[in-house]
């Protein structure tokens, strides 16, 4: 999706800038063109041949260099610019664009820039935590200008703390979720993900295969097209993605309060977590040992979290996942029914390549009226993107 998009990335002077050149090769390898923009303390910690060489064209260090044709160099740069990333990003030129000082060739492009300017700060804890650098970052994010937080852990000064320069691959993804088309923006959208896990002593749980894999899809998707993402999430390996509301549960109880919490506020609803649809009766306070005799547990139901929601249902899209392992579409159809459904997405998840932890899946859509729509085997982020444009047909029908 970078293809043929022109992306300005501004270095600027931390130990971080080292990392900066893995992003321009991943952005260079991805068809973007890119324009690496240095500022002179940055050259004090990487050379420009090592951008010039990565980026495929010269690094720009000089506001006055004279361009071979003559033109005005940083408003050339700032009008052929999809985006404007700065990573690392000091404190100084936080500082600076906050207070609208254009000394240098990074902070006039920023100033002359029409499209969106995404801040990867990166500096020592107590900088980073300092009431100017937070008054600057907050004037920046009211002024429209976009931040990837940077992460916490040891620094390079030896300092542990906020302040590490965050993961290539989330501004990676910040820089993707800033360039796509923002069909959904002015969306509340919750998604459920991940399985959950119903203790059953201190050290043991009962839970299932899920991964989060489709839902975390969802959620990436929707982030990227503008929508307000909250996702309420089991337990699973995967890194929330950037940008949306990271609302971490473990038991069905605690998903139940999540989402039924957020409901009023959501405009879609998409279920996709493997929801336990029991729990042990009596979760053991220390751990069971064992005994030559076998072991009966008890399980009671746990409340059914989309059910509850379709008898709440307002103005809502509600869409839910159903994961099958036989009579797919009967099931599928009456779920659609007994829950309020707008819209099913059925898995056979005994078919390889689809359903639990798994890259791809393959799923029919079932509507309320009945109508279904089988879908070909796909990636789990492509066919997110369906469910999602389903979805908005489903709002423009409704109004
Ligand atoms: O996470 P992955 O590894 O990527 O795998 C994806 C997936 C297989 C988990 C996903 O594609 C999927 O099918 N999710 C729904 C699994 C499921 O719990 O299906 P179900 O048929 O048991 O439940 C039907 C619907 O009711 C689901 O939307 C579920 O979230 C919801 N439910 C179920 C029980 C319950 N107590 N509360 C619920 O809200």
């Amino acid at each position: 999706m970078l293809t043929g998009k022109s992306i300005i990335v501004g270095v600027t002077g931390g130990i971080a800038a080292f990392k900066s050149a893995q992003l321009v090769s991943s952005l260079y390898s991805a068809g973007a063109a890119v324009h690496v923009v240095m500022t002179r303390s940055a050259q004090e910690f990487v050379t420009p041949l090592t951008f010039s060489t990565l980026s495929g064209q010269p690094a720009h260090t000089d506001l006055f260099a004279p361009p071979p044709d003559g033109s005005v160099q940083h408003i050339n740069l700032a009008t052929m610019a999809d985006l404007v990333v700065v990573a690392p990003a000091t404190a100084n030129i936080l500082g600076k664009v906050a207070c609208g000082i254009a000394d240098d060739l990074l902070s006039t492009i920023i100033m002359a820039a029409a499209c969106p300017v995404l801040f990867c700060p990166a500096m020592n804890v107590n900088m980073y935590e300092n009431k100017v650098v937070q008054r600057n970052i907050s004037t920046l994010k009211e002024l429209g200008y976009h931040f990837i937080e940077p992460g916490t852990g040891r620094l390079a000064c030896g300092a542990e703390g906020r302040g590490r320069l965050a993961e290539i691959e989330l501004i990676y993804e910040g820089i993707e979720n800033l360039l796509w088309e923002k069909d959904m923006r002015g969306v509340t959208v919750l998604v459920t993900a991940g399985p959950t896990a119903e203790s059953l002593d201190p050290v043991r749980y009962l839970t299932n295969r899920s991964s989060g894999k489709m839902g975390y899809a969802l959620a990436r998707a929707a982030a990227r097209r503008g929508a307000n993402v909250i996702l309420v999430s089991g337990p699973t390996a995967l890194k929330p993605p950037a940008g949306v509301e990271y609302v971490p549960v473990e038991t069905a109880g605690q998903m139940y309060d999540a989402v039924t919490g957020r409901f009023q506020a959501a405009d879609v609803v998409i279920k996709a977590a493997a929801v336990a649809d029991y729990r042990p009766k009596q979760a053991a306070g220390l751990k069971i040992k064992k005994t030559p005799q076998s072991l009966t547990v008890e399980l009671e139901k746990n409340l059914d979290i989309l059910a509850e929601l379709g008898r709440r249902k307002g103005r809502q899209v509600l869409v839910g996942f159903a994961a099958e392992t036989h009579d797919l579409e009967q099931y599928a159809k009456d779920k659609v029914k007994e829950k309020n459904l707008d819209l099913l997405v059925a898995n056979d998840v005994t078919l390889p390549g689809a359903g639990f932890n798994t890259d791809t899946n393959i799923v029919t859509l079932v509507y309320p009226g009945g109508g279904t729509i089988p879908l070909p085997q796909m990636d789990k982020e492509a066919l997110a993107h369906r469910i999602l444009d389903r979805v908005m047909e489903i709002r423009k029908e409704q109004r």
